[in-house]
This record gives structure tokens, C-alpha cells and sequence, in this order.
């Protein structure tokens, strides 16, 4: 058993090697030839009152007036969803058109809110930008009605989660935060995800109470990782009970793509009397361990896969027979963006400790 054991592991670490290798050694295409963008100039901001109302282009005519959200933005997910490494490699470098729409998407105002995203003609390397969210028609769309130099629209909906839902509802993501408590409570996305601030959304303009344009509380952002989950241990007779609940997170962790996933480790140790360099000595040994894995299903095969998930609110509780009347127990929640590199390192969610 322990032989075949072994050479069944041996395997598994050869396919996994093999798997990481072959990723490795993949020469990176070049990206797919795209014309670098090129800065349309800003529109006419002359002829005052009564001049025609500003048609923008181009998310780089927002720079000059909004440099703080724009800074911002440049360091977001967001701003990087076309480019970065990890979609090139996913995508084939761009060959599977099924992945594309949502990662260019064009102006969802313009699509509708509560259509499927449409992947745009015009510059794709800015990812979701200041157009996809702000934009219809050309004209700029925004939460203040304050009819500012770049001649806003009110648009209501940017105040709420449906300000998200264009793209992040075709996972399960809505639906889990709908049936949340959080959700019941008035909450929205941006609560959790755009910090508000209090500052001038122009120079020269107002001080407003805005919020921050870096999306942070994700699964980049080990501080919000570290409030996410709760880790309770408690032993009764032989059975630990390891109950983990979500706490921090408005629908389900890790959420909401197939490459997350939480792992639970457990450890039992039990003090031994060892002897050592001809001397007794009192050694913590561990007697048994159990690993729990928690991931969203591959959203194709979300019919035929089962979540396990930790739901918002939800206590999981898991129990264990403990092979020992005594001893300390080790418990430790970890997150990985990527799921599927075998050696990925985890961030620290939280850990637990026990003696009985
Ligand atoms: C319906 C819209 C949509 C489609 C279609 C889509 N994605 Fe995404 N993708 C997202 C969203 C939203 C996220 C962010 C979710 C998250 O971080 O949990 C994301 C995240 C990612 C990331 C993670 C980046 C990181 O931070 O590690 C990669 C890689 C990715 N997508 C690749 C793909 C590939 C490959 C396909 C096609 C098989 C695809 N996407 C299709 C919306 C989409
Ligand atoms: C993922 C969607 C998204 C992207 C991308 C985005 N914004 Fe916003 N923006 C919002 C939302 C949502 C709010 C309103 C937040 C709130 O107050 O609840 C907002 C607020 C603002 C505001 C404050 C005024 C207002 O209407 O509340 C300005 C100015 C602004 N955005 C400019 C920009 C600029 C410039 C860019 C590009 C650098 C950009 N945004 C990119 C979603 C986005
Ligand atoms: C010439 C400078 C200028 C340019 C260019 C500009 N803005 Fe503005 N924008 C302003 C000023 C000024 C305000 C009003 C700020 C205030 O009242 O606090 C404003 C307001 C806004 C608002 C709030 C709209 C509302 O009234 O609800 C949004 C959203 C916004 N800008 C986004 C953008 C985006 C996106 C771009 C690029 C496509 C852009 N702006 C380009 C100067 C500019
Ligand atoms: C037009 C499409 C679109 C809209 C609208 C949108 N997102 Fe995203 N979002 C994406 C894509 C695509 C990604 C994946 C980026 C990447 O490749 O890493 C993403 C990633 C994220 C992430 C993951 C960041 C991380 O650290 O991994 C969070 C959180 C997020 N979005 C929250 C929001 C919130 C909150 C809103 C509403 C204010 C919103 N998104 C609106 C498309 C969108
Ligand atoms: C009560 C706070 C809270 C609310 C409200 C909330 N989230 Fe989250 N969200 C979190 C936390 C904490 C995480 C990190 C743990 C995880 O990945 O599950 C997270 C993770 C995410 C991720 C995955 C990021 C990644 O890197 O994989 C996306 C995408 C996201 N949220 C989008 C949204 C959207 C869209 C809404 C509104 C429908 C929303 N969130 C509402 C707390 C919240």
C-alpha cells in the first residue's frame, strides 16, 4: 500500500513538473499586433455656453482632469485585464474569442447594464476603462449631476452594485450576493470594493465625498484575506469540529473564478519521548493531517460541479476523528490566485490553534 502510495505520488509529481515545465518553457508569442494608441486631442473645450457638448474618444482625454482616478485606475485589475501575462497565456494569446468580451468590453451604458458584454473594435490594451464604465454616446456619465467641464450626465445606476453587474454576473457572483445578508442590510459592491474619500474629483472643483478608483479587497489584497474568513476549532471526546464561516465577503469564497481556491490543513501533533544523540528527549510529532479545499466550479460545468464555496454568512463545519486522547491541534486557512500551478505559494487567511 505505503509502495504503491509512494509511486502514485512519484506520478503526480512528474505530471505536475511536467505541467509547470511545459509552461515555462512555452515560448510567449508576441502579442497580437495592435497600432500603440494614440492620445486623440481633448475636444474643443471652447466657445462657451452653447457650444456643442464634449464627445469623448479615448479613456486618455480623462487624464489631465482626473489624474488622481486615473493614477489609480492605471494600477487597478481592471486597467490591466487585457494585457497582463496571465490572459495572453489563457487566451492563447488572444485566440479564444470566447474570452475576450468581457476583458475589452465596449461602453456598457451603451450595450445596456444588463446585457452580455460586447467586445470593442476600437483600442483594446486599456482593458475596462474610463469609457466602459462612464461612457454613452460619447458623452461622460456620472453619480453627481454636476454638469462639470466635461458636460456630465446623471446616471443613478453608478451609485449601485448594478454598476458591476454587467461583467461579474454571468459568474454565479449576483445571485450569491443577492441572497446575503450584507445585501439585505443595503450594501453595495462599492462598499467593499471602491474605498470612499473625501477630495476634489478636478482640480479647482469642490471638496466631495468620492470614492477611490483602485478596486482593492480582492483576492490581490492579503489585508481584506486576513478579515474574510473566521477559523473556530473545538474538540468533544475524539471529534474536532473545524468550523470556518464567512464573514467579510457578500457572496461566496473564494469568489468568483475556477483559479481561487481556500485550503483548510489540520494538523494533529502529539508530544514524544524520542531518544536523541543518546539523550531523551520530548519531541512534537505529527500523528495525522486532513486537507480541505474550497473553489468555485468552472463556470462552463457550473450545472455538473458542485460549489463548496463558503456561502456569506455561512458557518461550514467540518468534524474529524482524532486518532489521540491528547495532543495539540494546527489549523490553517490559506488562498491562492491560481489553482491550477501546483506550487503556488498560499496567502494567510487566518490559523488556529488547539490543545486537548
Ligand atoms: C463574462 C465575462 C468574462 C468572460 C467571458 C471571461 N472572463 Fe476572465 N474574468 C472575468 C472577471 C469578472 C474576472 C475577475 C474575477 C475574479 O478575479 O475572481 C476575470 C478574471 C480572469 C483572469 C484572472 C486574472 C487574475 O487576476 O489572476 C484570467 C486569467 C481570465 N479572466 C482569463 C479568462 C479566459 C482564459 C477566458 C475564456 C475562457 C475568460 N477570462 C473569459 C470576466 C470574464
Ligand atoms: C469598473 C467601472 C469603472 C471604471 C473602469 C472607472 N470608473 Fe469612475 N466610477 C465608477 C463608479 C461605480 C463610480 C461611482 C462610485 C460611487 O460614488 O458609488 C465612479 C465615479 C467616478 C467619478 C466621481 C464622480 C461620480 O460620478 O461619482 C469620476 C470623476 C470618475 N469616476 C472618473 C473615472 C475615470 C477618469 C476613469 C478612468 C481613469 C474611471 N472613472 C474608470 C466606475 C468606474
Ligand atoms: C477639461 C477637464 C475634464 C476632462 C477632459 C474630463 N473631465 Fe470629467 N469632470 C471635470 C470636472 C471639472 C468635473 C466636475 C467636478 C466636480 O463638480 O466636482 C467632472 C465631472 C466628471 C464626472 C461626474 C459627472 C457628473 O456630473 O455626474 C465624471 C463621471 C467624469 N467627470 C468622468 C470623466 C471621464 C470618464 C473623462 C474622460 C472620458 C472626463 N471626465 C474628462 C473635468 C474634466
Ligand atoms: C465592463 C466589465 C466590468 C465591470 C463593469 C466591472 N468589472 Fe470588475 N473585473 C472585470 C474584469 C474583466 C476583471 C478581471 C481583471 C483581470 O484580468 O485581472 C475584473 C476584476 C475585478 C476584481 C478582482 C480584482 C482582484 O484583486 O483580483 C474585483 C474585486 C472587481 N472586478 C470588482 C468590481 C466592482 C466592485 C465593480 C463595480 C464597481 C466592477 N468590478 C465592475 C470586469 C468588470
Ligand atoms: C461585505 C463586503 C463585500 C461586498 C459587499 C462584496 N464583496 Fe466582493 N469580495 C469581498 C472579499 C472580502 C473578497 C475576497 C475573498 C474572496 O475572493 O472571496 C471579495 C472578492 C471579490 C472578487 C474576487 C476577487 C478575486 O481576486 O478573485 C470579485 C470579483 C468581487 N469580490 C466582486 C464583487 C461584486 C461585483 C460585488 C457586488 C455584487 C461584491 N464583490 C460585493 C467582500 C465583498
Amino acid at each position: 500500500m505505503a509502495r504503491a502510495l509512494i509511486a502514485f505520488g512519484l506520478v503526480l509529481c512528474m505530471v505536475g513538473f511536467l505541467y509547470v515545465a511545459s509552461r515555462f518553457s512555452e515560448e510567449t508569442p508576441a502579442p497580437e499586433s495592435q497600432p500603440a494608441p494614440v492620445t486623440p486631442p481633448l475636444p474643443d473645450l471652447s466657445g462657451g455656453p452653447g457650444r456643442a457638448p464634449l464627445v469623448f474618444t479615448s479613456s486618455q482625454q480623462c487624464r489631465d482632469c482626473h489624474s488622481e482616478i486615473y493614477t489609480e485606475w492605471l494600477s487597478d485589475q481592471h486597467a490591466s485585464s487585457w494585457t497582463e501575462s496571465n490572459f495572453q497565456t489563457f487566451t492563447e494569446n488572444y485566440k479564444r474569442v470566447e474570452c475576450l468580451s468581457c476583458h475589452a468590453p465596449q461602453p456598457m451604458l451603451q450595450v445596456g447594464i444588463e446585457k452580455d458584454p460586447l467586445l470593442r473594435d476600437t483600442d483594446r490594451t486599456a482593458g475596462v476603462d474610463c469609457l466602459t464604465c462612464h461612457i454613452k454616446d460619447g458623452r461622460v456619465h456620472g453619480t453627481l449631476g454636476s454638469n462639470g467641464a466635461c458636460d456630465g450626465i446623471l446616471e443613478p445606476q453608478l451609485k449601485t452594485s448594478q454598476a458591476c453587474f454587467h461583467c461579474h454576473h454571468t459568474h454565479n457572483l449576483f445571485k450569491e450576493f443577492e441572497a446575503s445578508p450584507q445585501f439585505k442590510q443595503g450594501m453595495t459592491c462599492q462598499d467593499c470594493h471602491m474605498a470612499v474619500v473625501e477630495r476634489v474629483v478636478s482640480p479647482g472643483g469642490p471638496k466631495r465625498k468620492t470614492r477611490k478608483h483602485f478596486i482593492h479587497g480582492g483576492g490581490h489584497d492579503p489585508e481584506a484575506l486576513k478579515k474574510t474568513l473566521s477559523l473556530d476549532l473545538k474538540v468533544e471526546g475524539r471529534t474536532l469540529t473545524a468550523t470556518v464561516t464567512n464573514i467579510g465577503a457578500a457572496h461566496g469564497v473564494p469568489g468568483e473564478i475556477n483559479n481561487r481556491i481556500v485550503r483548510l490543513e489540520i494538523s494533529v501533533l502529539v508530544k514524544q519521548k524520542e531518544l536523541f544523540q543518546g539523550k531523551e528527549q520530548e519531541i512534537e510529532n505529527e500523528v495525522r493531517a486532513w486537507r480541505r479545499d474550497f473553489q468555485p466550479p468552472p463556470r462552463m460545468a457550473r450545472d455538473k460541479i458542485p460549489s463548496t464555496q463558503i456561502m456569506p454568512g455561512e458557518p461550514r463545519v467540518l468534524t474529524f476523528e482524532l486518532p489521540v486522547d491528547h495532543g495539540r491541534i494546527e489549523a490553517i486557512l490559506t488562498y491562492r490566485l491560481e489553482a491550477t500551478l501546483l506550487m503556488a505559494e498560499g496567502v494567510e487567511m487566518g490559523r488556529a490553534e488547539i490543545n486537548f
